[in-house]
């Protein structure tokens, strides 16, 4: 093998004469009669390499039958290219080698697909030859910035003090509200491990054993629906600390992105984020992971329905419901066609009943409801909501949860369409969650966060009057529309613990059976404790500016949870099934 000196991004005007050895993929190549042009590429860049038939016929020949991604080893001389040749866009765009002697490591088949242009082909094709997408600069670059986030975070938190401990795989489940990967126990035939949804109740475990500042980079697995920024296995930044307060956790996660983004992009994010109550955040945005790039807040419209002769609204409001409503610039000119596009899309996917307008002309409303609202009132509208001509009011009357997110939805659907979204960087905290929600299926409380939340202790009186009025200590941390992560402070004593259990149905066996190693261990000294998580995969995402979370992962499932490359999930021998004590139902 020719041993090379440097890499195909290192070569430039410094190392002219110098006799020097590459190694490499031919990603290009020109053949010129009696010289042959050839880009050499590796991961740190590309050299242009010359063959000539009357200086070395040797290399010229070996060169000649050769392919695009056949590997090569050559070594030659540095020299200059010819001013009118000089590429100033490319590190090594002033030299060439001329090359001396040439080794054949690797020919390859004809590409799947075009290695130098990843988005020649679909990605169900770049997933099957993931190896071979893994060679495109985009996802080299991709990887890079995965792995210097996650350098930059172990930095950061080694120099906060914190250890990083690694917690079991095989373990017992933990709720954190998906279905759990579940592994079979061949000694222990009919049991089961669960794979790690989060390593929550094992970092608990570490606070109780005084390791009072954990972290861990760590992959958690969930069978849950797949979206573009979901995984059923996705990477967490895991953190927990005791004896801190939520602010404490706010600071620290503040100052880890801040320190990722500087280190990563040498951005500079705010010293503070800002913080809203997910009261505000869904009534402000319709979302508890507002995006905060652009405005078109969502509007209170009850007041106006009661002055109104809009007797649907009105009805809903005596119901229960409210009515709000957005204002769109410049969707005056919507026609039918997209309104009604827009009204499948919250009737469809956010169980609106209906979606309502008025466009604005001329200082007044028109079209859609308008008629049910007199010249004052109108006036008013426009007034109290900032209308401007040509655009456009939509409005929602339906139970609070259902208008608020139909709306939150729709203020992101009109600002794609609008392109209202600046590039920007907009980190928040969302605190103040309610600690139960109502599952209207189930007729249960159950957790948002998790059952580990602790209530924030002013609201401890509701506990049994009306508990989903109770806030809870658990905060998320979101940017660009992103949930990044999430956690909470703790409950850290067993009576506590256990109540919450109950309140959530789990009866005292149950309890005992999934959590009484986690209560036992607070009877022992546990100190009061909080953390939370970051999804590493998402950071990454944004920190490459793409929307799908498939791009910064080397290797990935599709929506439907497969990896086109290996084929897995796959069928398994029968022996394989009768040792674990499966039988299959056909
Ligand atoms: P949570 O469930 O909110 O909290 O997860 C923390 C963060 O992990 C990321 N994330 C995902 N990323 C990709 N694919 C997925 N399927 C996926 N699910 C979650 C998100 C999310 O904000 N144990 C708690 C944390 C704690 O309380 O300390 C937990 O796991 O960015």
């Amino acid at each position: 093998m020719i041993k090379r000196t440097h890499t195909c991004g290192d070569l430039s005007k410094k190392n002219l004469n110098e006799k020097i050895s590459l190694n490499g993929w031919i990603s290009k190549s020109r053949d010129l009669g009696g010289i042959i042009f050839i880009d050499l590429k590796d991961r740190y860049g590309v050299t242009q390499i010359i063959f000539n038939e009357q200086t070395n016929k040797k290399a010229f020949d070996k060169v000649k039958p050769l392919g695009l991604q056949d590997v090569i080893g050559i070594s030659g001389e540095v020299v200059a290219r010819p001013n009118e040749a000089i590429n100033k866009d490319l590190p090594t765009g002033e030299i060439d080698v001329e090359v001396d002697a040439i080794e054949v490591y690797n020919e390859a088949d004809p590409m799947p697909f075009d290695v130098n242009d990843r988005y020649s082909t679909m990605e169900e094709n770049r997933l099957k030859y993931r190896y071979l997408d893994l060679r495109t600069s985009e996802m080299q670059e991709n990887l890079k910035v995965r792995h210097e986030a996650t350098l930059s975070v172990r930095n950061f938190l080694s120099a906060e003090n914190f250890l990083e401990i690694e917690t079991p795989i095989l373990m017992k489940s933990t709720p954190e509200g998906a279905r759990d990967f579940l592994v079979p126990s061949r000694i222990h035939k009919g049991k089961f491990y669960a794979l790690p949804q989060s390593p929550q109740t094992y970092k608990q475990l570490l606070m109780v054993s005084g390791l009072d500042k954990y972290f861990q980079i760590v992959k958690c697995f969930r069978d849950e629906d797949f979206r573009s920024d979901r995984q059923p296995e996705f990477t967490q930044i895991d953190i927990e600390c005791s004896f801190v307060s939520q602010e404490d956790i706010i600071t620290l996660g503040t100052n880890l992105i801040r320190h990722i983004w500087k280190e990563v992009l040498n951005v500079n994010l705010p010293n503070e984020f800002k913080v809203i109550s997910y009261k505000d955040a869904m009534n402000l945005y319709g979302s508890d992971k507002p995006d905060l790039r652009f405005d078109m807040l969502l509007e209170d419209f009850n007041d106006f329905i009661d002055e109104s002769d809009f007797n649907v609204f009105k009805t809903t409001i005596e119901k229960g419901g409210i009515v709000k409503a957005i204002v769109c610039p410049n969707g005056g000119n919507y026609s039918r066609k997209v309104i009604d596009e827009l009204t499948v899309f919250v009737k469809e996917y956010h169980h609106a009943k209906g979606l309502a307008f008025m466009k604005c002309f001329d200082g007044k409303l028109e079209g859609g409801i308008s008629k049910f609202f007199n010249k004052n009132l109108q006036c008013k509208i426009i007034n109290n909501l900032k209308v401007m001509n040509d655009d456009i009011i939509f409005l929602i009357g339906d139970e609070e949860k259902i208008t608020l997110e139909a709306l939150g939805a729709l203020r992101l659907n009109l600002a794609n369409r609008e392109k209202l979204i600046k590039k920007d960087w907009k980190p928040l905290w969302v605190v103040d969650f309610p600690l139960f929600d109502w599952n209207k299926e189930k007729k249960r409380w159950e957790s948002l966060h998790h059952p580990f939340t602790s209530p924030n202790p002013d609201d401890i009186h509701l506990l049994d009057k009306s508990p989903g009025e109770i806030r809870s200590w658990g905060y998320d941390i979101v940017m660009n529309g992103y949930e990044l992560g999430g956690g909470s402070i703790r409950i850290h004593d067993s009576d506590m613990q256990a109540k919450i259990f109950e309140l959530l149905g789990l009866s005292k066996p149950e309890l005992i059976e999934k959590f009484g190693f986690l209560i036992d261990a607070f009877k022992y000294g546990a100190p009061p404790h909080g953390g939370m998580a970051f999804g590493l995969d998402r950071i990454v995402m944004l920190l490459v500016e793409s929307n799908q979370i498939r791009d910064v992962i080397a290797f990935p499932k599709t929506t439907s949870a497969m990896s086109l490359m290996d084929l897995s999930p796959s069928n398994v021998d029968k022996e394989q099934l009768s040792e674990l004590g499966i039988k299959l139902d056909k």
